[in-house]
């Protein structure tokens, strides 16, 4: 499958590294040009180009970039034929991308698909960094991690579906978007690490309402722990903290 990435920080160099070599036909993107990014992202079967080269004659084209960021990308985004299932990856955390961008409560996919007028599918925003970068696995493997995919269209969760599966995680089909905050930040799925027997339960208990405090209390401790907002710790430490925390 032709496949861009938008955004190679934590998230998109994993996807990126994981979908080449399943196979897929990869191109990344950055904000500052193909020439910036670093030559351990372009592994087997992916390359860098500009962003208007990721969005162009893909069939999925992955977001993964802050969603205070989302806008900017939204011109690239306008001229894709509806065929291409769009994914995004994005969280809001009003700390990093702004206190008033999302109003409380608001669905953060129901935002994006907003800013870009077109339909999206929410994936591999669960799980966290370390965690996407060490734990990918075959399919049937025991320990295999499962993420939730919601989608409004069939096609988009179809193929979002299959592309977290090839990138070494079980899918699990979340319903759509309107209900896609039982996967964000604060929520007993989210950076839990739980198998697919596992994920549904966990969609089941989340709470609107803790989702938020449970959001912004991880994230202080975060701060506490590595000194800063955007340096990822490990996936033990991580997941550690977020099963004590979401579930
Ligand atoms: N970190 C995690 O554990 C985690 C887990 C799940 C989901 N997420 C979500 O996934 C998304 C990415 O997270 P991350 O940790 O990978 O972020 P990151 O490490 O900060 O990387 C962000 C990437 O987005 C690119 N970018 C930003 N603005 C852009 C623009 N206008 N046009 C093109 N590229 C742009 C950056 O490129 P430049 O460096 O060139 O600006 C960079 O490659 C976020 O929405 C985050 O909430 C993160």
């Amino acid at each position: 499958m032709r496949i861009g990435i938008i955004g190679v920080g934590n998230i998109g160099r994993s996807l990126a590294r994981n979908l080449g070599r399943s196979g897929h036909d990869v191109k990344v993107a950055n904000s500052r040009g193909p020439q910036t990014i670093p030559a351990d992202v372009l592994t087997e079967g992916v390359r860098a180009v500009t962003v208007a080269e990721a969005a162009a004659d893909v069939d999925a084209l992955i977001l993964s970039i802050p969603l205070s960021s989302i806008p900017r990308i939204a011109p690239a985004v306008a001229g894709l034929p509806s065929s291409v299932t769009v994914i995004d990856t994005s969280n809001y955390y009003p700390l990093r991308d702004g206190e008033d961008l999302l109003q409380p409560g608001r669905v953060e996919s129901e935002w994006v698909i907003g800013q870009l007028g077109r339909p999206v599918a929410k994936a591999w925003n669960s799980i966290g960094s370390a965690s996407l970068a060490e734990k990918g696995r075959p399919s049937g493997a025991a320990d295999r991690v499962a993420l939730p995919v919601a989608a409004d269209r069939p096609q988009d969760r179809e193929l979002a579906m299959a592309l977290v599966d090839d990138s070494g995680f079980d899918a699990y089909d979340a319903g759509p978007i309107a209900q896609s905050w039982r996967q964000q930040p604060g929520t007993p799925c989210y950076g839990t690490d739980l198998t697919l027997d596992e994920l549904p339960g966990a969609l089941a208990a989340a709470d609107p309402e803790r989702a938020p405090r449970r959001r912004d209390l991880i994230v202080a401790a975060i701060q506490e722990k590595v000194g800063d907002s955007t340096t990822n710790p490990s996936s033990d430490w991580s997941v550690a903290l977020a099963r004590l925390i979401n579930m």
